[in-house]
Formats: structure tokens, C-alpha cells, sequence
């Protein structure tokens, strides 16, 4: 069928034809906007959920609901090697020149800036002294000793102050949150502590990996009262059906139900998944209904495709001590494993992988949904693996 009438959209962040089985969290935003905007207490959002589940989508969707209710929004994503003060500095800065040119003079946002200016003197960032406006005098002794968990609550204070005095709430919004540090982390706990006290209208919404929870461990007691951590999944059968079906009804097209039924055996719900196969599939079909056959005529075509992106771009950054930590992982089937059992396939002690096992969790490759357990962060990695080294020596 015409490629140009797709409704599909695979790709990250791509937005859905429509959202599909997300209305909880949805609706959680916005009873965390309406009650932070009201001075009520409630828990920060960081939605954590394996790649390809739909954090980044509803991310984007969250930031519109928020504007849509008058805040004002920063929208950032984490970076393997970016400092969380370098990442939000600029953000914060033309924030704050927003609020500066709101009608009125405001003690409040002057402040902020001036706050600001020392903080980003302290850490260190370059945002270009021209660009910050060489009249603000930097408030010495505001955010600017050095260590993030004293200066990030102070700065992100100052600038919720402005934006109480301004009437005009914030919401930051941080995407791949798992990539900060552990400090960074703290810190951002500490800030949003600081806001719950003092009852300041600035919101912290993320999204991140399933390694989130347990990073934020350290300033475990203060999270779990902090922030809730909806966990995005795999859409239920209907809700995949759904997905597929209603962009195609929408032009006068049908899947019929067997074809349904395959794709959701083959995608187990994954959204990422689910628009690859219905975008395929779309393609191959000559006319409507949609049919199992055209389903399985696409899938030999869409295995490779994802072999060839989604899932390769993921393999190269691999040395081959990781590539071979994570074959014998894929040997173990889907799911969670033992490390013990890795080890045993592996034919090496459990001791010995440590390091090797530390630098994937880095990259962001496994995480250990409990203790002594590890996963893949991408769902149907263990099958890629199998496929891109079939001849596999079990110890
Ligand atoms: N609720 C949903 N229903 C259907 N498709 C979705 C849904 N959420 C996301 N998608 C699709 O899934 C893919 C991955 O979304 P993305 O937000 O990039 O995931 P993540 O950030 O979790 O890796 C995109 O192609 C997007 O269109
Ligand atoms: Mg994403």
C-alpha cells in the first residue's frame, strides 16, 4: 500500500499515531502539575522502562501538558560524558532572561541570575560571558562552593523563587536521567527535597533507564518519599492491537485478526516493535484486510532491518570481551540471569567479570533489576545476539 500514507513511525522518540495504553501516567502528570501549582506537596515523575518502551514519546507529551497548564518547561536529555551543570546551565539562563522580561522589575529573577552567575563561575561552565549579560554580579557564596549537593538545591531554589514571585511555575525534564552521576543524582534528590519543603512551583520530571531506582539508592530514604517511578512496559494484547489497528482504521484500513495476533507474538508489545512490524507490514500489503500473510512476508524483511539498526548500533560500541559477556548472557535465554550463571557458561569465575560487567552497565547494555541478577536494556537483545554470533562455545 502507498508508503507515503504509512501511519507507522518507528524511530526514537518518533511520536505514535497515538499513545496508547499510557492515560496513568498521563494522568499522574497532571495531578503532579495541578498540585505543585497549588502549593500542594506531591512526588516528582522519572519514568524508567527498557529502550524502545516509549519514556522519550511520553516525555515530549508530558512537556506539552505542562505548557498547555501554564509552566514554564526546560526539556533535556543525559549524555554518557556531559556534567549535569554544563547540560542545564544554558537552560536555566534563558529561562531566567524569560522571566527578566516579563513585564515589572523582580527582585526575585535578578537573583536568579545573579545566583546563577556564580554557580556557573564555580563549576566552571563556559556559557559565554558576552551571552550572560556583563551586568549581573554574581552573588558570591550562593551555589558556588564547589560541591554540586550544596550548590545545585541552592541554585534551582533561587530560581523557583523567581518563578513564584514571576507566578509562572517551571517543570525540567531530564530524558536518559541514568546517565548522571551518582553525586548528580543526589544532588538533583536534594534540589527537589529542598522544593517539596519550601513548597516552590518547580517540577522534575525524567525518564531513564531501569538502573534508575537502584542509582538513586544512595539518597534512598529521601527518594522513595520524593519521587514515584512509574515502570513503562510492554503494551497488554489489547493495547498493542489497539495501536496498530486504530492508525489504519483512521484511513480506511484493516489488519485482520490473525495478522494482530502475529505481530503481538513477535513484538511482545514493544512499541518500538510494534511500529517497525506495522510500518513493514503496511508496506508489503497489497490491499485491505491486512492478513497474516502479509505479516509474515514482512517479518523476513524486518528482522534484518532491525539487525541493521536498532540493534547494531548498540553492538559496535562493544569490545569483544563485552560482545562475549553478553553471547553467553543470550545463551541463557530472555529475561534476567544469575551472574554466577554467566560465569558458569562463560567458564570463568564469577569474580573475574566484574569489570567487564561494570563498563556494559555503563553503556547502558544490561542492568540489574535486583541484586545479583542481570538483564538486557533492550527487549529481544538476546535473540540479536544469538544471530549476530551463532557459533557460541559453551564452557
Ligand atoms: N504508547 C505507544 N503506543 C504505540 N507506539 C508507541 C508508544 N510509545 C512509543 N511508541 C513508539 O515506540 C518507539 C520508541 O519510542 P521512544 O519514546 O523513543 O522509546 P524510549 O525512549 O523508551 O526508548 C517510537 O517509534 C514510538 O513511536
Ligand atoms: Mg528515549
Amino acid at each position: 500500500m502507498d508508503p507515503i500514507k504509512n501511519p507507522f513511525s518507528p524511530g526514537a522518540g518518533s511520536p505514535p499515531p497515538e499513545l496508547v495504553g499510557r492515560d496513568d501516567v498521563l494522568e499522574q502528570t497532571r495531578i503532579l502539575l495541578g498540585r505543585v501549582r497549588s502549593k500542594r506537596p506531591e512526588k516528582s515523575l522519572l519514568l524508567t522502562g527498557l529502550r524502545g518502551v516509549g519514556k522519550t514519546v511520553l516525555l515530549n507529551e508530558m512537556e506539552r501538558i505542562a505548557q498547555r497548564d501554564g509552566y514554564r518547561t526546560i526539556l533535556v536529555e543525559a549524555h554518557e560524558d556531559k556534567p549535569l551543570a554544563a547540560l542545564l546551565a544554558p537552560h536555566l539562563r534563558r529561562l531566567l532572561f524569560d522571566l527578566d522580561r516579563m513585564a515589572g522589575a523582580s527582585d526575585k529573577v535578578r537573583r536568579g541570575l545573579a545566583v546563577l552567575k556564580s554557580f556557573i563561575g564555580a563549576v566552571k561552565v563556559t556559557v559565554g560571558e558576552a551571552e550572560f549579560g556583563l551586568d549581573i554580579e554574581p552573588e558570591r557564596g550562593t551555589a558556588d562552593s564547589g560541591d554540586l549537593e550544596v550548590d545545585l538545591p541552592n541554585l534551582l531554589s533561587a530560581l523557583a523563587e523567581a518563578a513564584e514571585e514571576r507566578q509562572n511555575p517551571v517543570a525540567i525534564l531530564i530524558d536518559e536521567i541514568q546517565y548522571f552521576k551518582q553525586a548528580e543524582l543526589s544532588a538533583l534528590i536534594m534540589a527537589m527535597h529542598k522544593m517539596q519543603q519550601r513548597q516552590l512551583p518547580l517540577v522534575l520530571m525524567g525518564a531513564g533507564l531501569p538502573i534508575l531506582p537502584g542509582l538513586a539508592g544512595e539518597s534512598k530514604s529521601y527518594a522513595e518519599r520524593l519521587f514515584s517511578f512509574p515502570d513503562i512496559g510492554p503494551l497488554s494484547r489489547p493495547d498493542s492491537a489497539k495501536a496498530l489497528q486504530d492508525p489504519v482504521k483512521a484511513v480506511g484500513v484493516e489488519f485482520e485478526k490473525a495478522a494482530l495476533q502475529e505481530i503481538f507474538r513477535l513484538t511482545i508489545g514493544y512499541p518500538y516493535f510494534l511500529q517497525e512490524w506495522g510500518y513493514q507490514t503496511w508496506n508489503h500489503a497489497d490491499r485491505s484486510p491486512i492478513t497474516l500473510q502479509d505479516v509474515q512476508n514482512a517479518t523476513a524483511k524486518v528482522i534484518p532491518r532491525l539487525d541493521a539498526n536498532f540493534f547494531r548500533v548498540r553492538f559496535d560500541r562493544l569490545t569483544p570481551s563485552e560482545k562475549n559477556y553478553l553471547r553467553a548472557m543470550a545463551e541463557l535465554g530472555p529475561g534476567a540471569h544469575r551472574s554466577g550463571d554467566i560465569a558458569s557458561v562463560l567458564g570463568v569465575k564469577v569474580t573475574s567479570l566484574g569489570p567487564v560487567r561494570a563498563k556494559l552497565i555503563k553503556k547502558g547494555m544490561i542492568y540489574s533489576p535486583t541484586h545479583g541478577d542481570m538483564a538486557f536494556t533492550v527487549p529481544l537483545f538476546d535473540e540479536f545476539m544469538r544471530r549476530a554470533i551463532p557459533e557460541f562455545q559453551v564452557r
